[in-house]
């Protein structure tokens, strides 16, 4: 596969509050949220040139701001529209989107007081995640060495950059053994999620994820639970311990850029790409692309 670097683009980027060619919306080297992770940010998709749930990432990406004591000098309905706007210049139909909030160079040290707030926006086309065939026949997972911290460590429930470290950290040891991806327990050793993605297992017809108390709620984690009440299916929201996955017939793993991704195996313990998994995934699949009017409204 060729690598079509990021900051080689064609294009523009939305920069604080101007359209700046693609390989021009740079950063200095003293940047405060590249030495002190003084950033968050946010990750859309498009399906068909609209932006799915557009007005939960803006909001998330603002509660996650504040989180970090961050202010973003504009709207949410201002941040709705660059999204949008950038969407139509870059000309993208199933693509992503990804708006970024840091602190400047105006401070070079812990405090930041005075450090200007920046932000901006940028789209590509972008297709699966996985490859088809990793989805179709389901992916591999291994446990990670890392574990999710405790809300009384770091801002669990923001989309902060800092908090990836250890995601990208678990994600390579798993590619190093061979796996696509690890899941992460937490602090206390329960199942928590993936690396970029909230986990769900089916036992008995039914779903059981763990509670969202230390990492992401994720818009597609609600949305899979609602398309499973309309069908009928019901959610536990519970504790899980690793153990209980010997007792799972089927494990999937949702996410606006997974998707919603059959697991076939978790270290010694395997998994059926089963009947709940598929139905669901045929679920979110329509709502997101063959009913892109339903699903936009739904923002
Ligand atoms: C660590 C982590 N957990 C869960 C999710 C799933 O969240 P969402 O469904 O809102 O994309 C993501 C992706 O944003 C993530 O990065």
């Amino acid at each position: 596969m060729t690598l079509i670097p990021y900051d080689d683009r064609d294009g523009f980027i939305w920069y604080d509050g101007k359209m700046v060619p693609w390989r021009e919306a740079t950063l200095h080297v003293c940047t405060h949220g590249l030495h002190y992770a003084s950033g968050a940010f946010e990750g859309e998709r498009v399906y068909q040139g609209r932006i799915f749930k557009l007005n939960e990432h803006t909001e998330r990406l603002f509660d996650s701001t504040r989180q970090l004591d961050l202010e973003i000098p504009y709207t949410v309905e201002a941040i709705n529209q660059v999204c949008r706007e950038i969407v139509q210049t870059q000309k993208i139909v199933d693509g992503y989107v990804r708006p970024i909030v840091w602190r400047g160079s105006e401070m070079m040290a812990v405090s930041a007081q005075q450090c200007k707030i920046h932000i901006a926006i940028a789209a590509w086309e972008w297709p699966s995640y996985f490859t088809a065939e990793a989805r179709l026949r389901g992916i591999r997972m291994t446990i990670a060495n890392w574990r999710r911290p405790g809300p009384d460590t770091a801002p669990v429930k923001s989309k902060a950059v800092g908090l990836y470290m250890i995601c990208t950290l678990s994600k390579h040891a798993a590619e190093a053994k061979g796996y696509n991806d690890a899941l992460m327990l937490d602090w206390r050793g329960r199942v928590a999620e993936a690396t970029g993605a909230n986990i769900f297992l089916v036992r008995d017809g039914e779903l059981h994820t763990p509670i969202p108390d230390c990492f992401l709620d994720g818009i597609t984690r609600r949305t899979v639970i609602e398309l499973a009440r309309a069908r009928g299916i019901k959610t536990h929201e519970r504790v899980i311990m690793p153990e209980e996955l010997a007792e799972a017939e089927e494990v999937f793993i949702t996410g606006t850029a997974v998707e919603v991704t059959p697991i076939r195996e978790i270290d010694q313990y395997s998994f059926e790409v089963g009947p709940i998994t598929r139905q669901l995934l045929a679920d979110y699949e329509a709502l997101v692309r063959s009913e892109p009017a339903k699903a936009a409204s739904a923002a």
